[in-house]
C-alpha cells in the first residue's frame, strides 16, 4: 500500500505553476498489506509500515557533489526501525532507474495524484 505525501502549499503551487517549488518535500509511505474474507468477500487493507521514501525539491542544485542529490531532487529512504537514520546511499543506484519513466514530469509520477490537476 502507498499513500504520498506533501504539504498543502506545495499542491497549491503545483496547481498554479505546473511545477514543484524549491523545497518542495514529497514522502511515500510504504505499507504491507493485511487480507481476510468479510462479509462483504476477500479483502485486504493496510499493515505495518516497511519504509518512506523521500524526495526535497532543490532548483538551485546546491549539493552537485553529493550522490543523494540530482535531478532537481535530494532523495533519502527511512525505515520504522530508526527513523533518524537516512538508508539510501546513491540516488543513481537505489532511485534513479524506476524514476526515469517519469522524466518528463520532474522525475514524480504526477498523473498518480489527482489533486495536483485539480483547482
Ligand atoms: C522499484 C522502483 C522504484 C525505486 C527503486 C524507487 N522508486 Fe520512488 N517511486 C516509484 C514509483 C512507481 C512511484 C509512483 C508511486 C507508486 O506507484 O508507488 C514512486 C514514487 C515515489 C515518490 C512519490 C512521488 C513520486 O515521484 O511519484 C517518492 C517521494 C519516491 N518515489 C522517492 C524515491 C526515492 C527517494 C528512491 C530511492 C531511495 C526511490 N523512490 C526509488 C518507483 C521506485
Amino acid at each position: 500500500m502507498h499513500d504520498v505525501y506533501t504539504y498543502a502549499d506545495t499542491v497549491t503551487a503545483f496547481q498554479e505553476t505546473g511545477k514543484f517549488p524549491d523545497g518542495a518535500v514529497l514522502v511515500k509511505e510504504v505499507r504491507g498489506h493485511r487480507e481476510g474474507v468479510r462479509t462483504t468477500g476477500d479483502v485486504q487493507w493496510g499493515g505495518d509500515i516497511v519504509q518512506w521514501f523521500v524526495m526535497v525539491k532543490d532548483t538551485e542544485n546546491r549539493f552537485p557533489e553529493n550522490p543523494l542529490w540530482a535531478d532537481g531532487w535530494g532523495w533519502a529512504l527511512f525505515k520504522p526501525a530508526d527513523r533518524t537514520k537516512q538508508l539510501a546511499t546513491s540516488y543513481q543506484k537505489d532511485c534513479m532507474a524506476c524514476h526515469i519513466p517519469a522524466a518528463h514530469t520532474d522525475r514524480v509520477y504526477v498523473e498518480g495524484y489527482p489533486m495536483l490537476r485539480e483547482k
